[in-house]
């Protein structure tokens, strides 16, 4: 699989600075769809900006499955998690585009979070079809991409591709300045 597009894994720092809660607050974006006790999954999760709050939000009866293709993101998600208490809650995957990559997980998952990822993923369908088969039925995906990097059309290419995949949309999500939608599983 060619990952020409990906973020580097020194960037993931730049992901974490204190200022960035003011347009993506994890606590304003999140809040409304988690619920302690979930098993939620950050999807392209880098060094768990997201996925700290989410751990916070679904408790120690939750679980939050964090994807990634960089070992050294999921390292730096274990350090911060462990220093945050959450350390159980969260559960790091690195994926290397197998089949097994997501093995145990089918239907498994009452959210996802899919936040600043998909521009980087060579093969979206690909990608929202196992987004598909890990969520539960009625079950949400968050889906947002950077205006930065991504045009207006080309997140409504991501966005067909989702419903192709067997999303419904159900309207853009509650994210200042980003391309974003909240996707269901019929
Ligand atoms: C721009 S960062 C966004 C990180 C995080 N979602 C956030 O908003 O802070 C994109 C992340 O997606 C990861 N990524 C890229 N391609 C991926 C793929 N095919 N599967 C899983 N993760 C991927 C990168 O390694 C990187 O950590």
């Amino acid at each position: 699989m060619e990952y020409s597009k990906v973020c580097p894994w020194w960037m993931g720092y730049m992901l974490l600075v204190p200022i960035r809660k003011f347009s993506h607050n994890p606590q304003k974006i999140l809040s409304p769809y988690l619920k302690p006790g979930m098993r939620v999954i950050d999807f392209g999760c880098a060094m768990g900006y997201f996925s700290l709050p989410m751990a916070q939000m679904v408790g120690s009866s939750g679980k939050v499955y964090c994807f990634d293709i960089q070992q050294k993101m999921l390292d730096k998600l274990k350090c911060r998690a462990e220093k945050a208490g959450v350390r159980e809650i969260i559960e790091p995957k690195l994926i290397a585009g197998n089949e097994s990559d997501f093995e145990g997980m089918e239907q498994s998952a009452d959210f996802a979070l899919l936040f600043a990822v998909a521009h980087e993923v060579p093969d979206r369908k690909k990608l929202f079809a196992d987004l598909y088969r890990m969520l539960k039925p009625q079950s949400f995906l968050y889906f947002a991409e950077p205006p930065g990097h991504v045009k207006k059309e080309e997140f409504q290419q991501s966005v067909s591709l989702a419903e192709q995949a067997g999303f419904n949309v159900l309207g853009p999500a509650n994210v200042s300045k980003t391309h974003s939608v909240i996707l269901q599983k019929l």
